[in-house]
């Protein structure tokens, strides 16, 4: 898909549809007349997600004319902006529309505005189709957008290519989160890695079953153990050419490719979303992707533990006791919880890689998705500065986030007689415990934990979304890297 800015006078330019949006206030970036009739036809309103299309409309030079309401003026972030985006994409290309143009008044044409519109374009064109052998093609397809400007400038070309590098990356996840667990398996998450650094000139370096031995990845080989798959830890690398600081930022992603639950083992109805259980390790392969190219001024290596989390008479028991890499043992009361125990071994790895802050991104609990619902990601923190950082970042991408608890009184939760640790406290604050349980792995480095269990996978479209993979936190992690300084 072709995305340009355009300085361009609206009528002037020729395109299939031009769009224009209306606020509820009846203000327009575009006002051809029509708008101020539709309006008072009282059939569009300006809210979020209303669209009308006129064919023929008269003095413009492009076929169609539709209106997308932008709602409350005050109220229109870029976040709005890229939904906004989306829908009228996946709306004109329901009906067979292959190029548009988007009017921009002064107040949109900002680099963020401008960044955000790009990302909904190349959001709302994903379809999870990547193994049905009649993909959305051809007459399916927008292959053009063009954001039409008053006055274009170098700030508006850089936010274009950012907008197309983070949609890009952030689909590129999608791709890897959506690949079924007999065809994604640790090795080729891997091979996806390592493909991807190779492109973009980052480091990478996978360790296998034996290095993990030789080190003492007890509690991530206990993991693995069960399945035929043999675990993989990948790493990759971005080294800025002048780090403005000593930092070296850590991130941290589940990569369960497939999670049956082991031993414990998970009921069959849904069982099959539970492939989506390296969605954490997806995003943090996407952002480093977007790194890559962006180029922050701050170190950041990327962390994916891989594993499946299978059944067979070789699988982890519950009540056996791992010993892991930072030397504490843990009793493994439900083989479930699975996540936790191949993340640890990724913290402790990070830290002793000289990391000096740490996020992790993983679906870890089903008890998040209780907590929030699908809306917010779950975040978790030992320290309230670094994760002021990492949310406004998240907020900046429209990603939302909401900060749980993780006081010292939930330390109570999680005792083992036998091991120093048990891997799951009791039915009381799931997604707590679970932080906490990571949390003992931090070393008091500033941390800062995502479950996203429930906004990695969007069970229905929305207008401006398909269905199944979202990509959550690719955004913030490539903004907190961008604004690390
Ligand atoms: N991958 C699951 C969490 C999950 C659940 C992700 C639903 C997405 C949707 C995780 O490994 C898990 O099984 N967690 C258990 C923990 C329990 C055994 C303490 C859970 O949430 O049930
Ligand atoms: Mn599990
Ligand atoms: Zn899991």
């Amino acid at each position: 898909m072709k995305i340009k800015i355009e300085q361009r006078e609206p009528e002037q330019f020729e395109a299939a549809t031009l769009v224009t949006i209306v606020f509820e206030d009846g203000a327009a970036t575009y006002s051809h007349p029509w708008v101020q009739e539709i309006r008072e036809s009282g059939e569009f309103e300006g809210k979020p997600g209303q669209t009308q299309t006129l064919y023929k409309a008269p003095g413009i030079k492009s076929s169609r004319l539709a209106v997308a309401g932008g709602g409350k003026r005050d109220k229109f972030t870029p976040a709005e902006l890229r939904k906004l985006v989306g829908g009228v994409l996946r709306g004109l290309r329901s009906k067979a529309v292959h190029d548009f143009a988007l009017a921009l008044d002064a107040s949109l044409a900002t680099p963020e505005y401008v960044a955000a519109a790009v990302e909904g374009a190349i959001l709302g064109d994903y379809e999870p189709d990547q193994l049905k052998t009649d993909p959305k093609k051809g007459d399916a397809r927008v292959d053009s957008v063009s954001l039409l400007v008053s006055k274009s400038d170098a700030a508006l070309e850089r936010a274009c290519e950012r907008g197309r590098i983070l949609g890009e990356a952030q689909n590129f996840t999608r791709d890897l989160v959506n690949e079924p667990g007999n065809l994604l398996t640790p090795t080729s998450l891997a091979d996806h890695a390592r493909a991807m650094a190779r492109q973009f000139n980052l480091g990478c370096e996978v360790l296998d079953r034996e290095e993990m031995k030789k080190i003492g990845m007890g509690s991530l080989l206990g993991v693995a153990q069960g399945s035929e798959e043999p675990p993989t830890f990948i790493i990759l690398r971005y080294q800025p050419a002048k780090p403005a600081s000593q930092d070296h930022l850590a991130l941290v992603g589940k990569g369960v490719t497939f999670d049956t639950g082991g031993i414990s083992i998970k009921p069959s109805e849904g069982m099959e979303k539970m492939k989506y259980d390296m969605a954490g390790g997806a995003a943090v392969i996407g952002a480093m992707r977007a790194i890559a190219q962006l180029k922050p001024a701050v170190v950041v290596t990327g962390f994916i533990p891989a594993v499946e989390n299978h059944v067979s008479g070789r699988a982890q028991r519950p009540g056996d006791i791992v010993t892991s890499l930072n030397g504490k043992t843990v009793e493994v009361l439900n083989t479930d919880a699975e996540g936790r125990l191949i993340l640890i071994d990724a913290i402790t790895y990070a830290i002793r890689q000289g990391c000096t802050h740490l996020v992790d991104a993983a679906t870890l609990t089903g008890a998040i998705v209780v907590a929030l619902g699908h809306h917010y990601a779950g975040a978790f923190t030992n320290n309230e500065g670094f994760f002021d950082k990492l949310q406004s970042a998240a907020q900046a991408e429209g990603e939302r986030l909401w900060k749980l608890p993780l006081d010292d009184d939930y330390k109570d939760y999680l005792k083992s007689a036998f091991a120093d640790l048990p891997n799951i406290g009791g039915r009381a604050g799931g997604s707590i415990t679970a932080a906490y349980f990571l949390k003992e792995f931090t070393e008091d480095k500033p941390w800062v934990h995502l479950d996203i269990a429930g906004t990695a996978w969007l069970d229905e479209s929305k207008p401006f979304l398909a269905k199944g993979p979202t990509g959550i936190a690719v955004r913030t992690f490539v903004r907190l890297a961008e604004t690390w300084a």
